[in-house]
């Protein structure tokens, strides 16, 4: 029997523009309807622009970029930024239709999280897409709740988000 190799989360470093591109286009083609920036956006982008945004998010104590590889293949990808009222935003998050409802969602949250706590943050927010019950209940699952807020994805799209938040426990 073939022993199947969990995929690796790792945070993005300096130099890493190419891979955080080629993982967020797959995002973007796979789920046109969760995320503010469309494919033909990133795709115009240059080279530049995704190294600029790796780089200083690498060096940061306050954002990570989440990757989650396997044989090489980047299959995941989440990130997090802890602004100074600390309040920590999760976004981007996309797991590789073929390996959902495996857990990889769930331990990229989980190191996303741990990140935003252990710099200090109160709650972590986000917006998820209102026609997407699977992922609002992903994040119901570790605890998020619809704020009550909503807005549309971008503009000229029909589609709304909600906004949800998770508050870390007093300390
Ligand atoms: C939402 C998403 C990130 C979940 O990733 P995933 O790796 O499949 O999630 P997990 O396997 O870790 O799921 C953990 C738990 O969340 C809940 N959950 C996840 N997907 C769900 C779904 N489609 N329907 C209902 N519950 C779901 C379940 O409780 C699940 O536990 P279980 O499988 O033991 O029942 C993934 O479906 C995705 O990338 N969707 C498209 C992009 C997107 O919507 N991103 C969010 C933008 S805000």
């Amino acid at each position: 029997m073939t022993e199947t190799v969990p995929p690796l989360i790792r945070a993005l470093v300096t130099g890493e523009g190419h891979v955080l591109r080629e993982v967020r286009l797959k995002a973007l083609a796979d789920s046109p309807d969760s995320f503010e920036e469309t494919a033909a956006e990133a795709e115009a982008r240059s080279d530049d622009y995704w190294t600029d945004l790796v780089g200083p998010v690498s060096l940061s104590d306050r954002a990570q970029l989440l990757v989650a590889e396997t044989d090489e293949v980047v299959v995941s990808l989440v990130f997090v930024r802890v602004d100074n009222d600390r309040i920590a935003h999760v976004g981007s998050m996309w797991v590789h239709p073929s390996y959902r409802r495996s857990g990889i969602g769930q331990k990229m949250l989980d190191n996303a999280t741990a990140f935003a706590q252990r710099v200090g943050a109160k709650s972590l927010e986000l917006w998820v897409s209102a026609e997407d019950p699977g992922a609002r209940q992903f994040y119901e699952a570790d605890g998020y709740r619809l704020t009550g807020e909503t807005r549309l994805l971008r503009r000229g799209s029909g589609v709304q988000v909600q906004h949800m938040r998770r508050h870390f426990r007093a300390q």
